[in-house]
């Protein structure tokens, strides 16, 4: 059964337990849940976002079952196909109903689910439409987490819908979030995947809706926030421009020497007052670093030379860290090699957008000895003291 939001506002979503991994990238712990909203207006009926194709069948099933016989708008907040897959579904049952969108996005339903023109309805940003006593506002917020992306604000109830923005792969068996560590931590990897890109982007819709003033969040996916300052608070710090007194340690290590550097550097730091998160490279969850991430200010990443050049995985991660754009804004390397080659050059061009302070890589043949420790000791007191000018410390 739909869970009602509020008079008139339904909860059409489903949760998707088996979903182990999103985007073929993160690894989900409690899978995920796609959102759609109905809201029933006195004169008109509309859906917002719809269905991941997996479900369509049993969602397009759940209108019947649910006493919703007239659809007059769907509303698309955003062309991915895990919100907009059911579209044309939707519209065979429902064959006079709109597809209300922006133009970016209408161009993406096109091409992506085949949606004909002629049943697309563009709307500009902040234009109304006038359900009876409801009316929806649109707001179009690119860059959260797609240029096609838009707000649906419900009026009269002070409701917003974000879609992706401020969502979390997380399922419930309420529609409504209680806050717990558990969906702190799905909505902060999350962010990490999804929005923290755009951070920049984040922080000035996080104000906008902040300003609104809303009673409620509803993103399409995880639970609905009536307390919006809980996702918005995480929100604003996720987002931030300054990292926490952290530094990140990825390695992989072959014969242990590697890995033997980075725990040496971990036990300076800690004696130093900093925490640092060590992270295994081959055998860890991507999604634990993708959260580290988020807060860390420093990457110190180890790796031993395969052939002549890093390890395949360490390649992975600083590949991912460029993309994900982490607010960290120090780097260096720590190495082994057994006959010779290139370990740091590729990795550092790879960061180079990332305009990060680099300190001296350390490179080893083989086992570190006493004039590596030394140099592990100074990059441990250049972290230290840069964490201090950042005030960190
Ligand atoms: Fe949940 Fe960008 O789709």
């Amino acid at each position: 059964m739909y869970k009602k939001i509020k008079e008139n506002i339904l909860y059409a979503g489903m949760n998707d337990k088996d979903r182990l991994i999103f985007d073929e990238l993160i690894p989900l712990d409690k899978g995920t849940s796609y959102n759609s909203y109905i809201v029933i207006g006195s004169e008109k009926t509309a859906v917002i976002d719809t269905m991941y194709p997996k479900f369509t069948k049993e969602y397009i099933k759940s209108f019947d079952e649910n006493g919703i016989t007239k659809v007059d708008y769907i509303i698309a907040n955003h062309g991915e196909q895990d919100h907009s897959g059911s579209i044309p579904a939707l519209l065979e049952k429902f064959p006079n109903a709109m597809v209300v969108t922006n133009a970016v996005c209408a161009k993406n339903l096109q091409e992506m689910l085949l949606v004909p023109a002629e049943k697309i309805k563009i709307i500009t940003n902040n234009e109304e439409l006038s359900l009876g006593n409801k009316t929806l506002q649109f707001m179009i917020a690119p860059g959260v987490h797609w240029p096609d992306t838009m707000f649906t604000y419900i009026k009269e109830d002070n409701i917003i819908c974000t879609c992706d923005f401020l969502g979390a792969h997380y399922i419930f068996d309420d529609v409504f979030a209680v806050p717990s560590d558990d969906l702190e931590k799905s909505a902060k990897k999350y962010f990490a995947e999804i929005m923290m890109p755009f951070s920049f982007v984040c922080r000035k819709y996080v104000k906008q809706i902040r300003e609104l003033n809303v009673e409620m969040v509803l993103p399409s996916h995880g639970p609905v926030h009536k307390n919006p300052d809980y996702i918005l608070n995480l929100y604003e710090n996720w987002a931030g421009e300054q990292g926490k007194n952290l530094v990140l340690l990825p390695y992989v290590s072959m014969y242990k020497s590697t890995e033997e550097m980075i725990d040496y550097l971990a036990k300076k730091l800690d004696e130093k007052g900093i925490p640092s998160v060590k992270y295994d490279m081959v055998d860890g969850n991507l999604g634990d670093l993708a959260i580290a991430l988020v807060d860390g200010t420093t990457i110190v990443l180890g790796t031993s030379m395969v052939l002549a050049g890093p390890h395949p995985a360490a390649f992975n991660t600083v590949y991912l860290a460029s993309i994900l754009r982490p607010k960290a804004k120090i780097a260096s390397f720590i190495g082994s090699y057994g006959w010779g080659g290139d370990l740091f050059g590729k990795m550092a061009d790879m960061l180079a957008p990332l305009k990060l302070d680099v300190i001296e890589p350390i490179l080893v043949k083989g086992k570190a000895k006493a004039d590596d420790y030394a140099k592990i000791d100074k990059m441990a007191d250049e972290i230290f003291n840069k964490h201090k000018e950042l005030g960190l410390i």
